[in-house]
């Protein structure tokens, strides 16, 4: 029997990023009664004030919205919302360590700790944040050891799946969802949780399958798609090193092995390879774990996964130097892209950014734009120029680098940023220009894993 305090279960999201910031607006917009919890007082000003700390499309409509309706508030107090929730969703980073290849879980136990000393009554913890495999009975143990509800209170893990840029879409109508959980109870808890999820897709004639099972497989399911995505990249992008050797073109491949259906067309764009806060920090946090659990060489191919996602860097860079003639000291370059991928306001390890950072120790004087990643770009790489407008980033350069894939830059006219450049020279590092079109305009074109 699933006990609530109302209709529906009361939710808690602890944690306001990317994750637990989408969650919390989206459940609210599916119907529940939602509170967003974080140590950040700022970013919860922000949020009760209907602004949404970052980039994610059709988001802070959906939070002005919901906050309208009086059923989401945010709050930067623990005991709050303890009293309030049923179910309490974990969305907190788990950053990789400053020193190793692990995830540093500090985030994820001082929010548990500081929930949990507060939890007097039967409850569910949550947990989405992405962590290395066994986090969840640790969670479970601090909760049991430090909630004046004691083992009243159970754990469920829930990975989440969402992508930048299509974040909202994401939570409202996922693929699939996952829930690791050890009682009944814990189960029906989730069912209900997800509820306002599964009417949403019955009227729109979908279904959303639910895959049950425990703690580990649960927490491994995050990090093995992830690993697997990664590695998918990497495969195409190992592709695109041999089709340089070999004079083939790795889009053409792509689009031929994409056909067959057992390998599927998504995730083999071949380019500058992979970034943001998840793919990279995830794949290492992967290998640091299976190696303490003493199968690290189950997991060494992610090391050549990232070998092979960091080569591409260095080509990008390579073929600049080429087109400037061999070096790149004084040349300007013009740089469009910042973000790790285009609809986002995000740089963490971002391909771009770094080659950029590469470009500017070469010796090049680049003038970066990027449509939405600028002030986090200039915070990373505060040494560059950046600029307001492509055309302002593409002016008298001897160099352009097309590092992230922005509509505004695949539908850019080569014939008038011919005007603008001093030398018609591009890299495209994401294989999204048109090759016959721009040279037909007289651009010299270099690609990844392309003639
Ligand atoms: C990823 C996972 O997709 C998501 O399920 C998980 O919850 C979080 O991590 P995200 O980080 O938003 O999501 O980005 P994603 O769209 O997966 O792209 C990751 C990176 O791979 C980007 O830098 C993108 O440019 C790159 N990429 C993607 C390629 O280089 N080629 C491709 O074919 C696809």
């Amino acid at each position: 029997m699933v006990a609530f305090t109302s209709q529906r279960p009361r939710l808690t999201v602890l944690g306001t990023g990317y994750l637990g910031a989408t969650h919390a607006v989206c459940m609210a917009e599916l119907g529940y009664e939602v509170l967003g919890v974080d140590v950040d007082e700022a970013k919860i000003a922000k949020l009760n004030g209907g602004q949404v700390p970052f980039h994610e499309l059709g988001l802070e409509a959906l939070l002005v919205r919901n906050l309208a309706s009086g059923r989401l508030r945010f709050t930067t107090d623990h005991a709050e919302a303890a009293r309030f929730g049923d179910v309490h969703f974990v969305c907190v980073g788990t950053p990789q360590k400053k020193d190793s290849l692990a995830a540093d879980l500090t985030y994820v136990e001082s929010a548990v700790l500081s929930l949990a000393r507060h939890l007097d009554r039967r409850a569910l913890v949550v947990g989405k944040s992405t962590v290395p495999v066994g986090t969840a009975e640790r969670v479970e143990a601090v909760l049991h050891a430090n909630s004046p509800a004691g083992n009243e209170v159970e754990v469920a893990w829930n990975p989440e799946f969402l992508r930048e840029g299509f974040a909202v879409e994401d939570t409202l109508r996922p693929d699939r969802l996952v829930f690791g959980v050890k009682s009944g109870w814990a189960k029906d808890m989730l069912d209900a949780t997800y509820r306002g999820v599964f009417e949403l897709a019955r009227a729109e004639d979908r279904e959303v399958p639910v895959v049950v099972t425990d703690f580990a497989t649960a927490e491994l399911v995050k990090v093995s798609a992830n690993a697997f995505l990664a590695t998918k990249i990497s495969f195409i992008n190992a592709m695109a090193e041999v089709c340089e050797a070999s004079g083939a073109d790795v889009t053409e491949l792509a689009r031929a092995i994409g056909y067959d259906v057992r390998i599927g067309s998504a995730f083999l764009r071949a380019g500058v390879g992979f970034g943001g806060g998840c793919l990279p920090k995830d794949i290492r946090a992967f290998r640091a774990r299976a190696a303490e659990l003493g199968v690290g060489h189950a997991l060494d191919f992610l090391s050549e996964v990232d070998k092979i996602n960091d080569r591409r860097r260095q080509r990008a860079l390579d073929l600049a130097t080429e087109l400037a003639g061999g070096s790149l000291a004084g040349v300007k370059v013009g740089v469009l892209g910042a973000t790790f991928k285009p609809n986002s306001d995000d740089v963490r390890d971002s391909p771009a950014l770094a080659i950029t950072a590469m470009a500017h120790q070469a010796g090049a004087v680049v003038t970066v734009y990027d449509p939405q990643g600028t002030d986090n770009a200039r915070r990373a790489l505060p040494d560059v120029a950046y600029a307001s407008s492509l055309d302002e980033a593409a002016d008298g350069a001897e160099v352009v680098l097309l590092l992230t894939e922005w509509e505004e830059f695949r539908h850019v006219e080569p014939l008038a940023l011919a005007e603008v450049v001093a030398r018609t020279r591009i890299v495209d590092g994401r294989n999204c220009l048109d090759p016959a079109v721009w040279r037909a305009a007289g651009w010299e074109l270099r690609l990844l894993g392309r003639p």
